[in-house]
């Protein structure tokens, strides 16, 4: 009796298995998302996402130093406006001195390098924590989207390298390729949120930015998890219309959706790892139930075997720790 095939042998040591390994994570594999708010020497930690903090321009600035010493060459940026200047028509997110458009040259000042991304929604800026505008309980499609323009214009203007609109309103990529064309922004690109689920996973992010949904969810925008065949459509659309690259998001429970739309587009996919994903492996470490450096690891690589070119995630910066181990 023998075996033709003994697939141990290639599992029997660890140089072995780094010889095969077929994903591999690298530094400038992943986007850092960064919550930025008003004042000087801020540093908030979020309560649901321990070890992450919410700084003022000053400390993002330095942390933004250190990413990029460190290899990460992407961070994507999301603001916490002040109450004040919320309204319902969000005109706070194309004010050219807006906490947003400051961050991005002072990040693009410190290290003109580092590949600036910038969220492309309402709702930090809406009193009804919604992605759009809103009439008659409704958030309305075509009004939000010529708002959603203004923004990515302004973000441009402010040295912005890519607007990525996770809004999920109708024809909102094309809209915004053609108004970048118009006004010569012909290097910015466009990372479109084309699969954006409703998913309860964001929850410690609306945390982190005081911006959940004033009244009822998200689901008439986003998607119906229930759903794999809508996410082909809706990223081969936003390749159609202009995208530069798509996403899905969440990751982790969504690795079907990432490899669907990794087979079916042209251009590079990322995956958003989002806070609730974060928030879990770190509540699971804390009862002392999970190793969270394995926990980090072992979510990100199959993120990527899965098909993510790219991956958004909070633990970019304890990623590339492990993996320069
Ligand atoms: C806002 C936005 C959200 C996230 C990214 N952009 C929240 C939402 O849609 O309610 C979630 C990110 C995360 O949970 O890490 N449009």
């Amino acid at each position: 009796m023998y075996q033709i095939h003994r697939p141990r042998i290639l599992r029997q040591s660890s140089a072995i298995r780094s010889l095969v390994a077929e994903t591999i994570l690298k530094p400038s594999d992943f986007i850092l998302p960064l919550f930025i708010d008003e004042g000087e020497n801020v540093e908030f930690e979020i309560p649901s996402m321990p070890g992450y903090f919410r700084r003022s321009i000053d400390g993002t600035v330095k942390e933004v130093k250190e990413l990029w010493s460190m290899g990460i060459k992407s961070v994507l940026l999301f603001v916490k406006a002040p109450d004040d200047l919320k309204d319902n028509t969000g005109k706070e997110a194309w004010n050219p001195d807006g906490l947003m458009q400051r961050s991005i040259k002072a990040i693009k000042d410190a290290v003109a390098e580092m590949i600036v991304m910038t969220d492309v929604a309402l709702d930090p800026y809406s009193i009804y924590g919604h992605d759009g505008i809103v009439e008659n309980g409704e958030i309305v499609n075509d009004q939000t989207v010529e708002a959603l323009v203004k923004m990515s214009l302004s973000h441009a203007k402010a040295g912005a390298d890519f607007v990525a609109p996770s809004d999920m309103m109708d024809g909102r990529i094309f809209a915004i390729r053609k108004a970048l064309e118009e006004n010569n922004f012909t290097k910015t690109g466009i990372m479109a949120y084309s699969a954006k689920y409703a998913s309860c996973f964001y929850g410690p992010f609306r945390d982190a930015l005081d911006s959940a949904p004033g009244f009822g969810d998200k689901k008439t925008y986003q998607m119906d998890y229930a759903n794999r065949i809508e996410a082909v459509k809706e990223a081969l659309m936003d390749e159609e219309e202009g995208a530069d690259i798509v996403m899905v998001k969440p990751a982790m429970a969504y690795l079907d959706i990432i490899r669907e739309v990794k087979n079916n587009v042209q251009i590079p996919v990322s995956a958003y790892h989002v806070s609730g994903e974060y928030a879990l492996i770190k509540a699971g470490a804390k009862m002392g139930w999970i190793n969270e450096e394995k926990a980090i690891l072992e979510s990100l690589t199959s993120i990527k075997r899965a098909g993510a070119d790219l991956i958004a995630t909070y633990f970019a910066k304890d990623a590339v720790k492990l993996i320069n181990l």
